[in-house]
């Protein structure tokens, strides 16, 4: 199973509490975080894109840095381990993200990705008048099928004429080209995501759930097999996860008491008002996943709480679920979680012997 980590590139990562780490992004701190998993055998890092906060007490994810430039700089200060930026589709057309792709794929030698969004949250895009309009979430799957066929025209060829609905191509040139494959990324858990990433993606990213309930994501995996059993591709599925852990269960989970207790509602109340705005598609049961109030505090995030040996544990039970190809780590405090994740974790993990 590979294990990758969600790089905080938002403040305070993916705890929207009060009494959880209250910390702003940096290089300095991805960068420790990055060197830190290449240096414990980790298989990849990957950063979000966000382009506005939630606000409340804690300004949630009003400070965020932008992915292909933190990619970019981390590409060149680490050898081993593999990069992905996310591109917010609407707002970088498809033959910038596909020339930066191929900018970082030299800077890194060939170990770059790139996750494509959608975009579900209208505010970000319509503070800069880029928001096309209530019915995006309808055809977004659409338009990201047309993007990715730009990218990947001019990656394989070098030259795009694509007459699309979205884009319109007019002899559109790249070089150089990528010198290594660059694998696509989609964590659409819509069927319309789905399906677009059977057809189209190298791996599924979705949310785990609940809380020390490992493999409760087990669906995600099924519904993924079914759409690439109509494509007859082969496309892994990875699971988001956080990861609290201790010396003990009980301080483990002591502290994820005090995470909920310290929920930041009202930057909570934004989240659940920004999701309910897609009501077109399966993608509204996804998007209320993120506010149901019990874990809203981390998205409804599947949460692994416990000690080293029992988070241990729980990583292999989601390492045995048939098609799991690996996990995307986060952690309540990113520092110390890398950390205790390749001193203390990984080293008692069967699945990773
Ligand atoms: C691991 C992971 C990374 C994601 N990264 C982003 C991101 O950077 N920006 C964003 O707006 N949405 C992001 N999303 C949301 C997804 O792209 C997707 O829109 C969401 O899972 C809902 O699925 P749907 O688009 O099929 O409805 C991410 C989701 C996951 C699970």
């Amino acid at each position: 199973m590979d294990i990758g980590v969600f790089l905080p590139i938002g403040n305070n990562g993916w705890l929207i509490s009060k009494t959880s780490p209250q910390y702003q992004p940096s290089f300095a701190l991805n960068r420790h975080v990055t060197e830190r998993a290449e240096h414990f055998g980790l298989e990849f890092v990957l950063s979000m894109i966000k382009l506005r906060g939630f606000g409340g007490a804690t300004g949630h994810w009003d400070h965020n840095l932008e992915s292909f430039t933190l990619m970019a700089a981390l590409a060149a200060v680490t050898t081993r381990i593999k990069l992905y930026a996310t591109s917010p589709t609407l707002a970088i057309p498809p033959a910038i993200a596909a020339r930066m792709a191929s900018t970082i794929d030299d800077i890194s030698g060939g170990r770059f990705g790139l996750n494509l969004i959608t975009g579900w949250q209208k505010a970000e895009y319509d503070q800069m008048g880029i928001w096309p309009g209530q019915e995006h979430y309808a055809r977004r799957y659409k338009f990201l099928a047309e993007y990715v066929q730009v990218l990947h025209d001019l990656w394989r060829t070098g030259h795009c004429d694509l007459q699309g609905d979205y884009f319109t191509m007019k002899d559109c040139v790249l070089s150089p080209r990528p010198q290594a494959k660059v694998p696509i990324i989609c964590a659409g858990q819509s069927d319309e995501g789905m399906a677009f990433t059977a057809q189209h993606a190298d791996m599924n990213f979705c949310l785990g759930r609940g809380v020390n309930t490992p493999t409760a994501f087990g669906p995600a995996v099924d519904r993924l097999r079914v759409a690439a059993a109509a494509t007859g591709r082969q496309v892994g599925t990875y699971v988001l996860i956080m990861v609290i852990a201790d010396e003990t269960d009980a301080a483990a989970q002591a502290k994820w008491e005090s995470y909920r207790e310290g929920a930041d509602l009202e930057a909570l109340a934004w989240v659940a008002k920004q999701a309910g705005m897609d009501a077109t598609s399966s993608a509204h049961a996804h998007t209320t996943q993120l506010t149901v109030p019990v874990g809203a505090v981390n998205f409804n995030m599947g949460t692994l709480v416990g000690s080293y040996a029992s988070v241990a544990a729980m990583l292999d039970q989601m390492a045995a679920v048939d098609g799991t190809a690996g996990v995307l780590l986060t952690f309540d405090d990113f520092v110390a979680g890398i950390e205790n994740f390749g001193t203390r974790i990984q080293p008692l993990m069967h699945s990773r012997r």
